[in-house]
């Protein structure tokens, strides 16, 4: 070859091996920062393996933290990567939820999708997606389409939260007989494995030791297992994929996409209610027109079944009759409630309901509920029946007669059911066509799908959805709007006589920023019978009655209950004015202030009027907080109807002390709320009439 050539080839190679190095350098590290600079995600490839770091004004808040899947069968794929291609875009739009805590949501966002290659023969594919939003991230995995990953089963997902520091956090145990219904514990990051507790549910919220609030969690589970997260140490949490009965923790096909692994990071515990992450997170609605889906109240048969005064299952205290369910029909009727749940109405309950779990019959009322006359009256009275599907865990029991049983009840004009899963933890078993039993976890895939399948199927038949012993809420009311709340914590019923342990008053004062970032909660507030008058009178409901009336409000749900008994109601008609008038479909939230544990205040705007309720509580100890009313319109007078706590007033001593007032109030206004003990307050706000401005004291 001529020394010209070589020349010319060698030149040529350098500039390439220059281009191509500075391609491979650029490439290996990418970052996309949230719309106001604030928060900056780096994804990087550093020798073949892939990590993310989320910094937050220039300090980290996850140090780099591993990325990849293990696969049964096929090697992992979390090395030997390298970034194919990438792309960003930035979202700006707001939608309108058709019922929720908020009208109009913002999804601002920018988003990097990084496409990784293997650098070995047969090279697999896996991306990446990160949404960067002012308050937290959102990132997930896709496995595309292609020629060397097909049908596959997920044996671990390696996603890591390296943490900066042993964080204070709030957590519930994962793994337990009794799925989420744990009080939450509040310690440092390395003291949960301290009982030999394995991973924790999400949301998992962390107050970080430089003043930050921060909250895991995910968003759009579908069809894959949730996950828990396992301290490994060094501040690290893993995710740890809740396993289907055989170990393996997912069984998939290309094209895939995992949920998204969210973290929520703000300055302020009320600013982790009042960011939509979850929600923006998810697909819009799939069900198209939705005006068949409408928030509302119900009172029913079934905290009498909790104190042991009736009984679900048939016998002389059968508490589901035709005769009761009409006197709780004329009660919801007399008082504007929308819907009367009753428990107990079907074929199934007698004997050890939690073991006869394929006895249950969906369509067959006992022979003392007469199912189609109780309906019609409620239909006569402006009324709902609110259905019941108890599966016990019997989940092909309940999928073969799930069809028939939405059929016959939106022939009937029921438009909600409540369903439920008491099961212990890994004990929900199906039998495979070879007639072997397997056992599931509530909250991996087995279940994860059955769940899912509900809701489309409920849908079908225009029935909104209140899920017990649910899977955890990852914001799919978004897609399907009639999964309307659900349980998953510890609800009141762990204040009735069944339960050892009672929620501590601090209970309420944690869940908005816990469970509750997850979604709406079926909590069932509204006991006004606080000592248990009539059974277990050592029992007393560790609350105060203006309490009770605050958690309408602090705890957001679509459904709300009014879960008292309508004699306890009617010897209350003062207190029981605010139940009657709050709503459950809101315009607009706002948090006034949240001590996560101690206390939070709550207003909320009327979806359908001008009103604002407003909702307080604080936790074992009394306190007087200050909440501005500066969210009111300027130059008008409203009134303040206020449902505080008496002078005197304790949640041990004197909790029923209750003290209604009306005060004249302007966005000037800033109201003292003096909280007793254990107790709460809570607070309507309307436009008052020219009457009312003239004659009302000032606050
Ligand atoms: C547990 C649910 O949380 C409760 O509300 C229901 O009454 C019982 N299961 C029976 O279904």
């Amino acid at each position: 070859m001529k020394p010209h050539k070589i020349y010319k080839i060698s030149l040529l190679l350098i500039i390439l091996n220059f281009f191509y190095l500075n391609v491979q350098a650029a490439e290996d590290r990418l970052e996309v920062s949230s719309p106001n600079g604030k928060i900056i995600v780096t994804v990087m490839v550093k020798d073949g393996v892939p990590y993310y770091r989320v910094m937050r004004s220039g300090k980290d808040v996850i140090k780099p933290s591993r990325l990849g899947y293990v696969f049964k069968d096929a090697p992992p794929l979390d090395k030997n990567l390298k970034i194919a291609r990438s792309h960003q875009e930035s979202v700006d739009e707001t939608w309108t939820q058709p019922w929720g805590e908020v009208k109009d949501v913002r999804n601002h966002y920018n988003e990097l999708r990084v496409e990784l290659t293997e650098t070995r023969p047969k090279p697999r594919q896996m991306n990446l997606i990160f949404r960067v939003y002012d308050y937290g991230v959102g990132f997930r995995y896709e496995l595309p389409e292609q020629d060397h990953l097909n049908d596959f089963q997920i044996m671990d997902e390696e996603t890591e939260f390296v943490l900066t520091d042993d964080h204070p956090a709030w957590w519930i145990p994962a793994y337990q007989r009794n799925r989420y219904e744990y009080l939450y514990q509040k310690t440092p990051i390395s003291a949960i494995t301290r009982d030999s507790i394995r991973a924790v549910h999400t949301p998992f919220t962390i107050e970080t030791t430089d003043g930050l609030y921060l909250c895991i969690h995910e968003a759009n589970l579908t069809d894959y297992a949730s996950m828990t997260l396992a301290p490994t140490g060094n501040h690290t949490l893993e995710c740890d994929l809740v396993p289907w009965g055989d170990g393996s923790k997912v069984k998939a096909s290309t094209p895939m996409k995992s949920p998204w692994r969210t973290i929520l990071i703000v300055d302020k515990p009320g600013d982790l209610i009042t960011s939509y992450l979850e929600l923006n997170l998810n697909d819009p609605n799939k069900l198209g027109d939705v005006s068949w889906v409408k928030p509302g109240k119900y009172v029913g048969i079934w905290w009498e079944m909790h104190l042991g005064i009736s009984t679900w299952g048939s016998g002389k205290h059968h508490g589901a009759t035709t005769a009761n369910a009409k006197r709780y029909i004329d009660f919801a009727a007399k008082h504007g409630f929308d819907g009367v749940l009753v428990e107990g109405w079907n074929i199934g309950w007698d004997g050890d309901w939690m073991k006869n779990s394929d006895k249950f019959s969906f369509t067959k009322p006992y022979p003392d509920f007469d199912l189609e006359e109780v309906t019609r009256y409620a239909a006569e009275k402006g009324v709902t029946l609110i259905g019941h599907h108890e599966t016990s865990g019997g989940i092909q029991n309940y999928e073969r007669q799930m069809e028939d049983a939405f059929a016959l009840y939106q022939r009937l004009g029921v438009r909600a059911v409540k369903t439920g899963y008491v099961a212990h933890g890994q004990n929900i078993r199906w039998v495979d066509e070879n007639g072997k039993v397997h056992k599931e976890w509530h909250h991996g895939q087995f279940m994860v799908r059955h769940y899912r399948k509900v809701v489309k199927e409920a849908a079908k038949y225009h029935i909104m959805l209140d899920v017990h012993e649910p899977i955890k809420d990852t914001g799919i009311r978004r897609t399907y709007p009639n999964m309307m709340s659900r349980e998953g914590a510890r609800g009141q019923e762990y204040n009735s006589a069944w339960s050892r342990k009672n929620n501590p008053p601090e209970h309420t004062c944690i869940i908005p920023f816990t469970r509750g970032l997850a979604g709406p909660f079926d909590f069932t507030p509204g006991i006004f019978d606080i000592f248990h008058s009539t059974v277990k009178t050592n029992n007393q409901i560790p609350t105060t009655i203006a309490k009770q009336l605050a958690i309408y409000v602090i705890i957001y749900s679509p459904l709300h209950m009014a879960a008292d008994f309508p004699e306890h109601y009617e010897a209350r008609p003062l207190a029981f004015k605010f139940i009657e008038d709050v709503p459950t479909d809101w315009q607009d939230t706002r948090v006034l202030n949240a001590q996560i544990g101690d206390y939070v205040t709550i207003a909320r705007q009327d979806r359908h009027s001008e009103d604002w309720y407003l909702g307080s509580v604080t936790d074992e100890n009394g306190r007087t907080l200050e909440a501005p009313l500066s969210f009111l319109d300027a130059g008008r007078k409203y009134v303040a109807e206020i449902y505080k706590d008496a002078e005197d007033a304790d949640w041990q001593k004197n909790p029923e002390a209750i003290d209604i007032t009306r005060r004249l109030v302007d966005r000037e206004t800033v109201l003292k709320l003096r909280l007793a003990p254990g107790g709460g307050q809570a607070i309507r706000i309307r436009p008052a009439s020219k009457v009312e401005s003239r004659i009302l004291p000032a606050y």
